[in-house]
């Protein structure tokens, strides 16, 4: 945890405080009381499960709310016949929505046996208006609904479902708060998340994070190098700082400062040994960004850009800002400045109105920029986005054939790629015991690259030189070199 709250000190016969983040401290004394009368009933810890979907802001509120309900004194399990269940939600995609349904349905019938079970919803989803509506229609055993901007609010929330009966539902459409100090517990101990804003300005046409998510904030610097350096001295030694578009950080702040200006804060903690970010948007990478990367000793070699397609005029439809040419003229800028950097990125296939001669574009860009991985999405029709009322949707099999299409350049620009530093030697973190095949570990490069190497669990979490001897694919085979 990043601090110690003292929740001793809030008299719960006093009305709730009503500066955050006092009031929350106040809720969580109060819900650590509950938790406290439900262990002595139960005769052992109540146990929670929180459940993840999607990207890595979601992780990194995830790590929030295990945060508190650690503190109020639930034991946190990785199974879902638990005491209580949290769903953090997606809706990027429509198949992020369909797991999580699939997933109430298993739910549905565990609490039919266990009545006192409590079960919460919470994140991007739950900012769809029809979401909710149809959680109260067919999912009336859900004890607690709310979404991603009164998040902050969840001890509050969680002392609700002690108080009140019957399904709790809070949904904000938009909010321009951000309240510090909340309590976290972290996934690794030597790596982490930071928010470095929230929300989304960009509206490209076939997206719902800006729906979701409200607008761009972003916090103040000195919240994160101070958020930042407490890491370190628990020993973190890489960050990874998140936004929906990291280029456009500082800008709402009242003393606005540049992305690239913060990263130069951020290389000065001592300590830290690696700094990663997530996502820059093609079209406001500053020259700036490139000469502090290049300069920089922490910032690692990776840089994910998301390319979405390779056409002009399906990137101009898409509300994308760049064109081919631009984006291809940035990737050339990057890699001149910075020769080993490994680039990665997203597609889109099936966006509407693409045609074969579109795809052909992508996969032209897929050959040019030589993309160290590639992420490749089928097009989900998102309702409210501009794009969801296209009338050219493409039908499922063209979008298929095409996909295929893609995929099979991005394997193969990914081989030759990944394989051009077969060899040498370079730093890995060792993030974990590897699980399929007893006496490895799994280490990661600067340039994201995953490495196996023989080794024991008490190298998780250490930096070490790694030969990469072979190649196989999306990944590496070494051993570790003095
Ligand atoms: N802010 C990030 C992206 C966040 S969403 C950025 O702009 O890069 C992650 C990825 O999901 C996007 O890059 C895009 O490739 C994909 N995505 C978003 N909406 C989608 C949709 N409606 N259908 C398919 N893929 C989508
Ligand atoms: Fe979605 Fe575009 Fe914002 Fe990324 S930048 S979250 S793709 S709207
Ligand atoms: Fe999904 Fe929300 Fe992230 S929609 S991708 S969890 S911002």
């Amino acid at each position: 945890m990043t601090q110690t709250i003292d929740l001793t000190k809030y008299d719960l016969n006093f009305q709730a405080p009503t500066q955050e983040p006092e009031r929350q401290y106040y809720f969580m004394a109060k819900a650590q009381n509950y938790v406290a009368k439900l262990t002595e009933e139960l005769k052992r810890k109540p146990t929670c499960c929180v459940t993840t979907f999607g990207c890595q802001m979601n992780s990194r509120d995830s790590e929030k709310l295990v945060g508190i309900l650690e503190l109020v004194g639930y034991e946190i399990v990785d199974t879902e016949q638990a005491d209580f269940v949290i769903f953090n939600t997606c809706t990027v995609r429509d198949n992020a929505n369909q797991r999580v349904y699939g997933r109430l349905g298993a739910l549905k019938s565990y609490k039919k046996k266990h009545p006192n079970m409590k079960v919460a919803l919470c994140g991007c989803m739950m900012q769809e208006p029809t979401v909710v509506k149809k959680l109260k229609d067919s999912y009336r055993f859900v004890d607690l609904i709310f979404g991603t901007h009164n998040i902050y609010k969840f001890a509050e929330l969680l002392v609700d479902t002690f108080e009140k009966k019957g399904m709790i539902i809070d949904i904000w459409e938009d909010t321009d708060k951000i309240v510090e100090d909340l309590p976290v517990e972290r996934k690794y101990p030597f790596k982490s998340g930071i928010n470095i804003m929230f929300g989304c300005n960009n509206f490209c046409s076939y997206c719902i994070v800006p729906y979701v998510r409200g607008r761009e904030r972003s916090r103040k610097p000195e919240d994160i190098i101070r958020e930042i350096k407490n890491l370190v001295k628990e020993g973190v030694v890489e960050v990874m700082l998140l936004g929906q578009n990291v280029n456009s950080y500082g800008k709402n702040l009242e003393s606005p400062m540049t992305f690239a200006e913060l990263l130069r804060e951020v290389e000065k903690i001592e300590g830290l040994q690696r700094i990663r970010f997530m996502t820059s948007h093609p079209k406001d990478l500053s020259d700036e960004l490139i000469k502090v990367m290049k300069e920089s000793k922490k910032i690692c070699r990776h840089l994910h850009l998301p390319l979405q397609s390779g056409s002009t005029r399906v990137l101009t439809e898409m509300n994308r800002r760049y064109t081919k040419e631009q984006y291809l003229a940035l990737a050339d800028k990057i890699r001149k400045e910075i020769p080993d950097i490994s680039l990665t990125t997203d597609i889109i296939v099936g966006f509407p109105g693409e045609t074969t001669e579109d795809v052909e574009e992508t996969i032209d860009v897929i050959k040019k920029v030589r993309y160290d991985n590639a992420f490749t999405f089928i097009y989900s029709k998102r309702t409210g986005t501009p794009a969801a009322s296209m009338d050219n949707q493409i039908p499922e099999e063209v979008v298929k054939v095409n996909f295929d299409k893609v995929l099979k350049t991005v394997q193969n620009m990914a081989k030759e790629q990944v394989g051009r530093f077969q060899g040498q030697v370079m730093d890995a973190l060792v993030e974990e015991v590897n699980e399929q095949e007893a006496g490895l570990v799994t280490g990661r490069l600067s340039n994201n690259t995953i490495v196996h190497f023989p080794g024991d669990v008490n190298l998780v979490g250490k930096i070490v030189n790694v030969k990469l001897e072979e190649c196989h694919g999306f990944y590496y085979i070494g051993k570790i070199v003095e």
